[in-house]
């Protein structure tokens, strides 16, 4: 048997942040980040909307990028002194995330975090309130997943919290939210919206569900990247760079990931290099590693006229350049010395990456630390 999970109810559209008239309810928490909503306008409209709808709303401000265990406790605390029947995420996929940890501790106040880190340990969610994620980055699909990623910065640890009960009961997919986002967060999103579709189409439970939608969402990114990068407020661009993150977290939330993830998490967590930039330099080396085992990459060459991997991983690196994103790890910035003492180890967590686990083919140390290096490099590889 196989299961196809998503949230209930996704709005999606220019101008569908409305349709928060019909969540039911009657006392919203929305988490937001930094200012970016207040300067937008778009937490004002949010709170208009609710009040349309007789929905009373507080809002919890200030979370950081990668949002902090500490952070998660402060907003619960907040939750239960609102007591909120709906938890709302708005902005970025970290205040998204943190809403969704901070819903987990105000239904479970005494979980801890190692706790809910272990597969599958948040229990029955919903006693207190329902969940709406309304994403203002194309990139990470949190509005869709069962996902939240939490970090013990005393403990230098990203917690991954994995459950469907995390799974937003409405996500509201509205580009217009998008128009505000600076070039280089639409660049590097995007190119992570491009890489869940990639390695969701390739994994090894891939089905024809997450096939079609992951192939939707590589062929919307191909198309509409650039115009996004380069023309902030092109909201038809806008709105089918938001459909393809929302469609390839559709597909990925389902069949996971691959090795691009499981290396690219080591990257961001050593040298903090952004998700989607670690992922666009990685990513057409592992496609060439994969391509030995599967034929799939040639539907996606196919998409733009071409026919092999090969062509593919090319294309994957041309969007990459085009959209002002580093080529490899050295240009990056990372420093030799550093790299050359890090590898091992990052060579050793990327291979216990729960995402190792559905790659179509099984890398051993050598092979990763290999694909590593010519990505540090810029070269190809060709085994
Ligand atoms: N839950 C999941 O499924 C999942 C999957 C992959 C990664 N992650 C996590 O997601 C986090 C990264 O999320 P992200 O890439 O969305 O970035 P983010 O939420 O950290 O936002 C990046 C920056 O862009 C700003 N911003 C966001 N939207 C904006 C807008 N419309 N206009 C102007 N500025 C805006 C934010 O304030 C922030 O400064 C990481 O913590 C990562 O570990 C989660
Ligand atoms: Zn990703």
């Amino acid at each position: 048997m196989t299961k196809f999970i998503v949230p209930k109810e996704i709005f999606h559209g220019l101008g569908t942040l409305e349709n928060l008239k019909e969540v039911k309810g009657s006392k919203a928490v929305i988490v937001i980040g930094g200012n970016s909503v207040k300067n937008n306008g778009v937490l004002e409209k949010a709170q208009n909307f609710l009040a349309e709808a007789n929905i009373k709303s507080a809002v919890f401000a200030g979370v950081e990028a990668d949002p902090s265990i500490e952070t998660v406790l402060k907003g619960a605390e907040f939750f239960t002194q609102e007591q909120p029947d709906i938890v709302i995420g708005l902005g970025g996929c970290s205040a998204i995330d943190a809403a969704k940890a901070m819903w987990v501790f105000y239904e479970y106040p005494e979980s801890t975090l190692e706790e809910l880190a272990a597969p599958f340990a948040v229990k029955t969610m919903r006693n207190k309130a329902i969940f709406v994620a309304i994403p203002s980055t194309s990139g990470t699909g949190t509005e869709i997943t069962g996902l939240s990623v939490i970090t013990d910065r005393k403990k230098g640890t990203k917690y991954p919290i994995v459950s469907h009960e995390l799974t937003p009961d409405v996500a509201i997919i509205d580009g217009e939210l998008c128009a505000s986002m600076p070039k280089h967060v639409t660049a590097n999103t995007g190119l992570d919206a491009l890489s869940h579709g990639v390695e969701a189409y390739v994994s090894n439970i891939a089905d024809r569900y997450n096939d079609a939608l992951a192939k939707g969402s590589i062929d919307l990114v191909f198309k509409n990247l650039i115009t996004a990068v380069e023309e902030p407020n092109n909201l038809e661009s806008r709105q089918a760079m938001h459909d393809a993150s929302c469609m390839a977290g559709m597909a990925f939330t389902n069949v996971w990931l691959g090795i691009v993830h499981s290396m690219s998490h080591q990257i961001g967590g050593t040298f903090g290099v952004p998700h989607g930039c670690g992922n666009a330099i990685l990513m057409p080396n592992v496609i060439r590693f994969n391509a030995k085992v599967t034929d799939k990459y040639e539907d996606l060459a196919a998409l733009s006229g071409k026919s092999t991997a090969e062509e593919f991983a090319q294309d994957v690196s041309e969007l990459r350049a085009t959209t002002g994103v580093a080529g490899s790890l050295k240009e990056y910035g990372i420093d030799e010395k550093e790299w050359n003492a890090k590898l091992d180890t990052l060579t050793e967590n990327a291979l216990k990456d729960p995402c190792t686990l559905f790659n179509p083919r099984k890398p051993t140390f050598d092979e990763i630390k290999a694909i590593y290096q010519a990505c540090y490099d810029g070269t190809a590889i060709s085994f």
